[in-house]
């Protein structure tokens, strides 16, 4: 492979730091799952508009391919080489008291993590057995489950295109076809060994082999976010008696895009704010200050609708669980006090 053409409209961390000199140093090598820095750069290559640009085959790909993501990952994250990732996943160490402003503003509440099996290549090098191994080892696990996270495990295989619209239009379900996945090499084989897990009441969920092999979802209608971010932890631990996930002191958990690394949280609220929509300033200065990202209602790349918005933690690494979903909480209060003074 030649050095790749970068133009002004490749605005990714991946086109900034891969110097002619970084991918001569990088070109000749290879993970044992066969990941070369080709596999690595080329989601960011094919689409100019990514903001990272790069995905890893294994967890071999972060120290293969250091010079690479090394910068990536410390400027998206603030981390440094030498730092050591913190985890906690103790409600008790969060401080979120609902409250009936938390209920009118916010529509829903979801806080995921992304994990990835340890004995296997992440999605962008897995070959199509690994991946059905991946698919049924998690669906039975979670089969096993009981109580409130006892549910159904639906492969999108077979599933109808009408109930699959229904289950993306009401946010449980991922969409197929995502441009940045297709070039990173995770939609190979669609739609065989994907699937969704969820209970009867769709508050806890589990996508298979999406960007990650398990993305495990707690999420409900109203502002509980304690309850939310409960319901997740105890899933997290009956999953790890039953599964070992990919994880190291430096990285936390490993997961296939460097944004997601360490705790592989996203802590979000829908919540409505039409007057801070068009005071975008102060909405801005609100959640730079809480290190907050904005995304639309449809998910990542997608737009507000009717002045609701998405707000998650944009910090995944270097700090706990319970860091981000305080990060998200906090700037929650803040955003809804805000509106109400402008609504004044
Ligand atoms: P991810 O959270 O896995 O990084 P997306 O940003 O694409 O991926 O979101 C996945 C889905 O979850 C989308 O349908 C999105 O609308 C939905 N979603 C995210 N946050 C919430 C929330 N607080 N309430 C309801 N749905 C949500
Ligand atoms: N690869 C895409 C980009 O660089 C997405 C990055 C973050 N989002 C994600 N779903 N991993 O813009």
């Amino acid at each position: 492979m030649t050095y790749p053409t970068f133009t002004k409209e490749h605005k990714s961390l991946m086109a900034k730091y891969l110097t002619k000199d970084i991918f001569d140093q990088l070109k000749d090598k290879k993970t044992q799952n066969g990941f070369t820095i080709e596999d690595v750069i080329n989601s960011g290559v094919k689409n100019p508009d990514s903001g990272i640009g790069a995905y890893a085959g294994d967890s071999e790909s972060y120290k293969t391919f250091a010079l690479l993501f090394d910068p990536i990952i410390e400027e998206y994250h603030h981390f440094a080489q030498d730092d050591t990732h913190q985890s906690d996943l103790n409600p008790d160490h969060l401080n979120a008291p609902t409250s009936d402003d938390l209920d009118k503003y916010i529509v829903s509440t979801r806080i995921r993590v992304g994990r990835n099996l340890a004995d296997f290549p992440l999605g962008p090098a897995i070959s199509d057995e690994q991946r059905d191994a991946v698919e049924k080892i998690v669906s039975n696990a979670l089969n096993s489950l009981d109580g409130d996270l006892s549910g159904t495990y639906y492969p999108i295989d077979g599933m109808s295109k009408k109930d699959s619209e229904q289950l993306i239009e009401d946010h449980f379900l991922f969409k197929a076809g995502d441009r940045f996945l297709e070039t990173a090499g995770l939609n190979r084989n669609w739609p065989m060994g994907r699937g969704i897990y969820h209970n009867k009441d769709k508050t806890f969920l589990v996508w298979i082999n999406e960007e990650d092999q398990l993305r495990i979802i707690s999420m409900q209608k109203g502002g509980n976010i304690k309850e939310v971010f409960t319901r997740l932890t105890t899933a997290i631990s009956k999953l790890e008696e039953k599964m070992e996930f990919s994880f190291n002191k430096h990285l936390g958990y490993i997961t296939s895009c460097p944004t997601n690394l360490g705790t592989a949280m996203r802590a979000s609220v829908h919540i409505k704010v039409p007057n801070l929509s068009k005071n975008m300033e102060i909405f801005k200065r609100i959640t730079d200050k809480h290190h907050l990202q904005i995304r639309g209602i449809d998910g990542e790349h997608s737009q507000s609708k009717g002045g609701i918005y998405d707000i998650s933690n944009k910090r995944r690494l270097g700090v706990s669980e319970v860091q981000c979903v305080q990060d998200m909480y906090d700037g929650v209060v803040e955003l809804i006090k805000a509106e109400k003074e402008l609504s004044i």
